[in-house]
Parts: C-alpha cells; sequence; structure tokens
C-alpha cells in the first residue's frame, strides 16, 4: 500500500501538523514500518509491548503457537503459554506502584443526574478491587469459576469484574438492558456460581428495577435446576454518600429516595454490597495466571438463535488492548479519554476498562444517556471534563444530528483531539457531521472496526498517520492481516469485494466458545479453510483502503448492537398466535438497521394491532429492548425454496417495496409474493 494521494470516492483527510508531531505513530510511512516488523517478526514486536508489563514468570516455549486451518486439526491460539502474570495486577497495582499514577484519577463518574458525579483515582480503585477479590474469595469464589455481572454503569461494575480478575475467577457480564431470560440463559451456558447485580438504576427518567429483574432470572435458573448459591446486590438508588472521594453535593431529586423494602430481598442468597465490604481486608496477593487462562466470557448473538460465549484470555488480551488503546487514542497521559459505550458490550470491556487502566489513562464513565435531561448532554460533558478523546457510535451521532448545530455549539470542545467510532459502518454524512462539528476540522476520526471476537480493534485508522476518508475503517492494526475472498474462498487481490478474512491470529482474537469448541470451529473457521471468518462483506477501493459493507450472515446491527434474525424468530413463535416467523434487517435512519418481521399466523388467528403489540412486548421481554421490532407484517403464506427454506433475500426486498427480486426460480410458491407486497407495512419506502 502506498501513501494514497487522493481518494477516488471523496476527500481525503488528514490529521493537523500539531497532532502529528507529537503522535506515537506521526506518519503513514512510520505506520507501514511498524506494521511491517509486526509480520516480520511477531514474537519481537508483541514481546516489546509485553515488556511493559509484569510477568511472575516468562514463558519459555515458543511466543505464539496455532492452527487457523481446520482441515489440518484442531484451531486453537495460544500466546505466551506458560507465562504467569495477572491483568488486574498490571492495570492497577503496576500503575501504582511503578509507574507512581496512585493518585492520578482513573474515571470520572458522571450519573444519569446531572450533578451525580464522583472520581476515583487508581489506588482507591485498587483499594476497592482488594476488598471486593477478599468478598469473593470468603464466598467460597476460586480461580476458574464464573461470575455473572448484572449492573449498571457504576464504578462498582468495574470494581467487580477486576475483583474477579484478581483472583483469576472469569467474568461473565450481561448487558443491562437484556431480560431475565436472556440473564438466565447466560448464566446457565457458563454455570455461573454467583451473580453481581444492583437494586437498580435510572435510564433518563425511567427507572429499571434490576434486582427485580435478576430475581426473575435466578428463579427461572432454579426451575431448570441451576440454583445460583449467592447474589451480590449493590445499593445504588438513591444513594448520597458517593464515598469515594468527591460525593456530589447536590442532593439527588426526590424520586431517588428509595426504600429498601422495595427491593425484593432472598434471604438465603442476597447480601449486600456494601455490609459485605465494610469488613473486607484491604490486602489481595493476587492469583498468578497463565497467559492463556480465561478471562473473562462475554456473549454475542449467534446465527442459530443461542447466544456464543466468546472466551478471551488472559495475556495476548491485555497487550493487544493496552497497545490499540495507545496507537489507535494516540494516547497521552494528559488525556481524558471518554467511551460512551455500556461495559455489558465488548467496546465498554476493551476501550473503557481494560486498554485505558492499562496505559493509566483517566476515563469518564458515564451511567445516563445522550439525550438525557436535554439533548446537549454528552457536549457538556465533553465540555465539563475538557475530554480530549472521544469514542462513541454511528447510531449516537445520528440521533443527535437529528437535533441540528446549536445543541452542540452551546459548548466548548476545544479540549477534543481525537474522535472515535466503532460498531457498525458510520455513513459519511454522519462521518462529516462529526468531523466538521463537533471535533471543529481539526480532530481525524478514527473509524474502528472490531468484534466481540477480534478483542481489540483490527482495521481502524491511527489518528495522526492515516489519511482518511469517510466511511472507511481504513487499514489494519498491527499484526493483522486481512484479505477478501470469493465464494469460491479465492483471495482477491487490489480493488475487490467479497468475505472479509484474516489470514493469521493477533494476540487477542477469541480462543473459543465458552463449553462449545467445536461451535467455535464451524462458526469462524469452517467456510474457508486457513481463515478467520468475520462474517462481514468488504471491498477494498484502489487505493487499498478497506470500506465494510456488513454482515453477510444471518445477523444484524441495531444501534451497533448484533442481533441473530433466530433468536428473534424463536421469541416470536412462543407466541400461542403464531405459526412461524421470518425475521429480516430493514434500514433506519437513526439505528442503521431495525427489525422487520413477518409472521404467519395459526388457523382462526387474527392479525390486528393488539396482538402487534403483544408480539413486539413478547421479543422485549424475551430479549430486551434493544430487540423491540419496528416493523410486524401479517404473512400468511413464506416465500421458501422447495426444500423449504425461507428466502430472506426475498424478504428483505418486501420490506423495502423493491419489486426488482432476481431470481425466483427456487421459489416453490410465487403466488406469496404478490401477497406479501399488498400487506406490506408502512415504512417510508
Ligand atoms: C460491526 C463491536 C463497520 C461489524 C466492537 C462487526 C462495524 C460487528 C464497525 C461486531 C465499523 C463494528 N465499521 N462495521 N467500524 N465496528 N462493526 O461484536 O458488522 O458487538 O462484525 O463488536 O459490528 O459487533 P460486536
Amino acid at each position: 500500500m502506498a501513501v494514497p494521494e487522493c481518494a477516488p470516492q471523496g476527500e481525503l483527510y488528514r490529521a493537523a501538523p500539531d497532532l502529528c508531531q507529537a503522535a506515537h505513530v506521526p506518519t503513514f510511512q512510520c505506520y507501514q514500518e511498524l506494521y511491517h516488523r509486526s509480520l516480520e517478526d511477531p514474537a519481537d514486536f508483541w514481546g516489546d509491548i509485553a515488556k511493559e508489563f509484569y510477568w511472575k514468570t516468562h514463558c519459555s516455549g515458543p511466543f505464539l503457537q496455532y492452527n487457523f486451518d481446520l482441515t489440518k486439526g484442531k484451531i486453537y491460539v495460544e500466546y505466551m503459554k506458560g507465562a504467569s502474570t495477572n491483568i488486574c495486577y498490571n492495570i492497577l497495582d503496576r500503575n501504582v506502584e511503578k509507574n507512581k499514577l496512585g493518585e492520578k484519577i482513573a474515571f470520572f463518574w458522571e450519573g444519569n443526574e446531572p450533578g451525580n458525579t464522583m472520581k476515583i483515582t487508581y489506588s482507591e480503585l485498587l483499594l476497592k478491587v482488594c476488598q471486593f477479590a477478599n468478598v469473593l474469595r470468603e464466598q467460597g469464589v476460586k480461580k476458574g469459576d464464573r461470575i455473572s455481572i448484572y449492573m449498571p454503569m457504576i464504578i462498582e461494575l468495574v470494581v467487580a469484574m477486576l475483583a474477579c480478575a484478581r483472583i483469576g475467577a472469569i467474568h461473565s457480564i450481561v448487558f443491562a438492558g437484556f431480560s431475565a431470560d436472556s440473564l438466565c440463559e447466560r448464566i446457565l451456558d457458563s454455570r455461573c456460581c454467583l451473580l453481581i447485580t444492583a437494586d437498580g438504576f435510572y435510564r433518563g427518567d425511567k427507572l429499571i428495577s434490576l434486582k427485580q429483574i435478576a430475581n426473575e432470572a435466578l428463579q427461572k435458573c432454579k426451575e431448570k435446576c441451576f440454583p445460583v448459591k449467592r447474589c451480590i446486590v449493590v445499593k445504588h438508588l438513591g444513594r448520597e454518600d458517593y464515598t469515594f472521594k468527591e460525593a456530589s453535593n447536590q442532593s439527588p431529586p426526590s424520586k431517588r429516595m428509595h426504600l429498601d423494602t422495595q427491593v425484593p430481598w432472598n434471604a438465603d442468597v442476597d447480601l449486600w454490597w456494601h455490609e459485605l465490604m465494610r469488613d473486607a481486608s484491604k490486602e489481595c496477593a493476587p492469583e498468578w495466571c497463565d497467559s492463556e487462562d480465561e478471562l473473562f466470557i462475554l456473549y454475542t448473538s449467534g446465527s442459530t438463535g443461542k447466544p456464543k460465549g466468546v472466551v478471551h484470555t488472559v495475556g495476548g488480551y491485555m497487550i493487544f488492548t493496552a497497545a490499540t488503546f495507545k496507537y489507535v487514542f494516540d494516547y497521552h497521559p494528559e488525556d481524558v479519554y471518554w467511551c460512551t459505550a455500556d461495559i455489558g458490550w465488548i467496546t465498554g470491556h476493551s476501550y473503557l476498562t481494560y486498554g485505558p487502566l492499562a496505559n493509566g489513562a483517566t476515563s469518564v464513565l458515564f451511567e445516563g444517556l445522550p439525550l438525557y435531561p436535554g439533548v446537549s448532554r454528552l457536549w457538556q460533558i465533553i465540555d465539563k471534563y475538557q475530554v480530549t478523546k472521544f469514542y462513541t457510535a454511528p447510531t449516537v451521532i445520528r440521533l443527535l444530528m437529528k437535533f441540528g448545530e446549536k445543541p452542540v455549539k452551546k459548548y466548548n470542545r476545544q479540549s477534543l483531539k481525537v474522535l472515535g467510532t466503532v460498531g457498525e459502518p458510520i455513513n459519511p454524512e454522519a462521518w462529516l457531521w462529526y468531523y466538521n462539528l463537533v471535533g471543529n476540522k481539526k480532530c481525524p476520526i478514527v473509524d474502528t472496526f472490531w468484534q466481540t471476537e477480534t478483542g481489540g480493534h483490527v482495521l481502524t485508522p491511527l489518528p495522526a498517520a492515516t489519511p482518511m476518508k469517510p466511511g472507511s475503517a481504513t487499514f489494519p492494526f498491527f499484526g493483522v492481516v486481512p484479505a477478501i475472498l470469493d465464494e469460491f474462498g479465492e483471495e482477491l487481490e487490489g480493488e475487490a469485494e467479497g468475505y472479509l478474512v484474516f489470514k493469521q491470529p493477533w494476540p487477542s482474537i477469541m480462543r473459543t466458545v465458552y463449553g462449545n469448541h467445536e461451535r467455535f470451529e464451524t462458526t469462524y473457521f469452517k467456510k474457508f479453510p486457513g481463515y478467520y471468518v468475520t462474517g462481514d462483506g468488504c471491498k477494498r477501493d484502489k487505493d487499498g483502503y478497506y470500506w465494510i459493507t456488513g454482515r453477510i450472515d444471518d445477523m444484524l446491527n441495531v444501534s451497533g448492537h448484533l442481533l441473530s434474525t433466530a433468536e428473534v424468530e424463536s421469541a416470536l413463535v412462543e407466541h400461542a398466535a403464531v405459526a412461524e416467523a421470518a425475521v429480516v434487517s430493514h434500514p433506519h435512519p437513526v439505528k442503521g438497521e431495525c427489525l422487520y418481521c413477518f409472521v404467519t399466523l395459526r388457523d382462526g388467528q387474527e392479525f390486528n394491532a393488539s396482538l402487534t403489540e403483544e408480539l413486539k412486548k413478547l421479543v422485549r421481554r424475551k430479549i430486551g429492548p434493544i430487540a423491540t421490532p419496528d416493523y410486524i407484517q401479517n404473512a400468511p403464506g413464506l416465500p421458501k425454496t422447495r426444500s423449504g427454506k425461507i428466502m430472506r433475500r426475498i424478504l428483505r426486498k418486501i420490506a423495502k417495496n423493491d419489486q426488482e427480486l432476481g431470481d425466483i426460480s427456487t421459489l416453490a410458491d410465487p403466488a406469496v409474493i404478490t401477497q406479501l407486497f399488498s400487506n406490506r407495512c408502512q415504512t417510508g419506502l
């Protein structure tokens, strides 16, 4: 790849010279040199990064061992196997003791209500983590045990995950927007012995009674003969005693005055976090873990409808998230970094917790929502904390674009240096709004492509080095080798479009699907032997830039969150009136994609507005609010092949009112098509 001179699809954007001067990777040439080094001698390249961390014992064997080719045997990836370390020790103790960052703020916490704030330093965080790690040990938690975490965006969430890491327990965080069914399913799949949650929290002005949902999940687990032994509950609602250091001097709104009695309690299982912490010792020796020991499980949607427990391990994940954070955000010690993602997703794991803390960064941890209490909230927070690096999702940008320039301009954004996006392809219009208005034409945008499975950024610009094209994730990060394959598995050179795959591992690639290695192998390595298959389509332009075109499997991306069509279909068919359901993705101006559902009713059932509402509620209850369908259409018949396979390609076109159906010769009964077109929902298309 040469330094591109001009963009074929529009203007090329470059970082301002002052940003380049101080940058870790100041030029495109420098990026290329480092990239080549990372491929020529990975052990040396990653070994240098690993040296910045503390290793109790070093690895005596090979730095990397792997097999990516299913025809040659089991798929596996091992980085520094035999070396031992502890990621919690590295991001807290090492930063406090060796790097003297004890007094540095780790997090500015900004609550849902403006004025509800606190901050916590590295030493204070270490202390809390040690205490809670001791609490877990006292509860009998041992290395390798799985702990489920179902919490709002509060400091205790970070404390809980790091305490697990400290004692070698494996955390499985479930996003607090998921339903009781989803939580139960994840607890069962990973056989978690303990759940950590909170009484509740406010999302804007809506109260979420988290403990209530957690109780339902625990009840369901019990019914499935898996009683979870303990549930530790943070008392978050109505608290005024943010005692980490600086409590807010504004008293919380009266609606927050919650009573203990409102929290459903089961004395056999439930324990208050604050009571356990009161007596916990402040010293806690870390458990030394093998580099390849499991660090966490994080569930992501699977095309069969059953979520996959993506497993990441200690050593590789630590060095890759640390390195990507440093280079992709061009991190410097004086930065104030803010990632708006929830810790319940991979972005919150890698770039709100592990990556920034590994670098000793100061971050903002935001509990609230972009539109609450007003549409300027994000810009106000940027101004308040003088945020320098800001990382959010295209769906958030599109949402805020609707309100025009005024709410943005109301606040000062001079502190900003680098902007980032993640989660889905960003449309050039949103990119330009972000660049021109939010960043005042002076902040490069890092459009980071990656997945729960990749653990960290795999295609991304480096802010000072990479000339940007709006909408392109540009080039591979160090150590990452992408390729584009055609349907037959042939690698395409030059300008091309096809399946995005990776040819070799990088340190934070997932190691397995929890409890189901075969599913890991078939999902990611079977289609094209020798390659990791992302499931995304991709284009490479004449300058070598990569452009993600979206999912090419049965997955859809709603507001940056992956859902499988099968997951939603199985929720819909649980309704007594529904015989069959087919779900497709449909374009949405803010969410990127949304759900368009076709339902075939059982004989004698009537399709009407109240049924539609019931079905929407059912999906919310089974999966969570992110999966709420936008459209539900009556489909007396579905387009099927003679072998009975639903032709979703045709359904997508019907949803879009696109009459160009292409080849429909394999369709068993073409008559259903006319009927489906006439029953379409009003989508504005
Ligand atoms: C999509 C989120 C285009 C993609 C970190 C991927 C993107 C899926 C981008 C993973 C991007 C993520 N440009 N598409 N910059 N980032 N995606 O596992 O389809 O929640 O496969 O991880 O999001 O979603 P996940």
